[in-house]
């Protein structure tokens, strides 16, 4: 064990290797090795952030001509995070199976047979890059259990099944903040290079002043959804947004009020991905006493069907997370026919007062459901 690994600093704050074996993670986590995965995820994105300010150093941040498997536009610094953090996943050597954003299927690592699966965006927002406008690396955890690391399917639990979520805002400084489950933990890398506790138990208050999404859209939305928006200009609140998940949620997480990248007319999913976006980000919100919702169902009961799938994404205190879902319910646009069975099924829905022919898909079992239009 390296001397970083335990105790504290000369300030008192922990180091994020003895944090994680004393306070963080249960005995039996500890003994699985969620501690060596998340350690060797915050060692990476350490030395991410290098690349990324260096990047800004030299202006090298300019998207190049490769287009991912979620259809965007790849630039240099994207593959780069990519690569390193399957490295150190692999390096890990608790972690049996990596999806990325990056990558069109998952990348299975020569421990298959380890404890965990990751899914993870390595370089979220990275087209703000280039006006230092803080990115991240968003990462979830789930337990293998016996699932083949190559088989897409075995990533494909709902949101409740993680053991451990977080991302890291490539800010000055950097920041990780982790959940395990019951408590939002939150390190900052210091000068020598190693993660502290910069501090714990974060609350997301019921009620906050900032609503942060992009009102470009609006004009796509629900009505009841712009209704529901013009109310909280009426009551006070005020706009933040910046295009950068990490940075809106960060501040959403830590000032309260609502993020919020809804469905519309021209994305009836919404943006945002479901396993490697939204469900790690509503695991760290409903720790911190937050709530996180698609519009219309707790963010992470959704079961995904396709590893890279898109979902609307609420994200905030219970007042303004309620007050969305509220909006929606009464927009009528998510009432769904009743179905039992998994399947494919031609259907009609309403999204911004259009009606637009589509389908609806069922998971095993039928308890969940998506739309996409035809
Ligand atoms: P990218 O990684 O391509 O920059 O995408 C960023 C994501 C997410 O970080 C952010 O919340 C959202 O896209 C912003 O999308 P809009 O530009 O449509 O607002």
């Amino acid at each position: 064990m390296r001397d970083w690994e335990t105790g504290s600093g000369e300030d008192g704050r922990a180091y994020l290797g003895g944090y994680l074996r004393s306070s963080m993670l249960s005995v039996p986590q500890r003994l699985s090795g969620l501690a060596q995965l998340i350690e060797h995820i915050a060692e990476g994105c350490a030395e991410l952030g290098e690349h990324v300010a260096r990047c800004a150093e030299q202006g090298t941040h300019a998207a190049g001509g490769n287009i991912n498997s979620s259809g965007d536009r790849v630039c240099e610094l994207d593959r780069v995070a990519d690569e390193l953090l399957v490295e150190r996943l692999a390096a890990s050597g608790s972690c049996a199976g990596v999806v990325s954003e990056e990558r069109a299927l998952p990348e299975v690592l020569p421990a298959a047979a380890a404890p965990y699966l990751v899914a993870m965006d390595p370089l979220d927002g990275s087209s703000n890059l280039g006006c230092s406008i803080p990115v991240g690396t968003i990462f979830s955890v789930r337990a293998r259990g016996e699932g083949d690391p190559a088989d897409p399917e075995s990533y494909l639990t709902p949101g409740t099944a993680q053991v451990a979520a977080g991302y890291v805002i490539y800010g000055a400084p950097l920041e990780l903040v982790v959940t395990t489950g019951s408590d939002v933990h939150v390190f900052f890398l210091d000068a020598r290079r190693r993660w502290r506790l910069r501090r714990d138990h974060v609350v997301v208050p019921p009620q906050g002043k900032i609503y942060s999404v992009n009102e470009a859209n609006v004009s796509r939305w629900e009505p009841e959804l712009r209704q529901w928006l013009e109310s909280c200009k009426e009551a006070g609140y005020t706009q933040r947004y910046v295009g950068s998940m990490v940075a809106d949620v960060h501040r959403t997480l830590l000032k309260g009020g609502v993020f919020l990248y809804p469905a519309d007319r021209s994305a009836p999913e919404g943006k945002l991905r479901l396993l490697y976006e939204a469900a790690p980000m509503a695991m760290l919100f409903e720790a911190a006493g937050g709530f996180a919702s698609d519009g219309a169902r707790r963010l992470l009961e959704v079961e995904a069907a396709s590893i890279h799938q898109r979902t609307p994404v609420v994200l905030g205190g219970r007042v303004e997370v309620m007050g969305v879902e509220r909006a929606l319910r009464s927009s009528g646009s998510w009432h769904v026919v009743a179905a039992t069975r998994r399947g494919r099924l031609p259907c009609i829905f309403e999204v911004g007062g259009r009606r637009v022919d589509g389908h609806l898909e069922l998971s095993p079992g039928g308890r969940q459901h998506r739309f996409s239009s035809s």
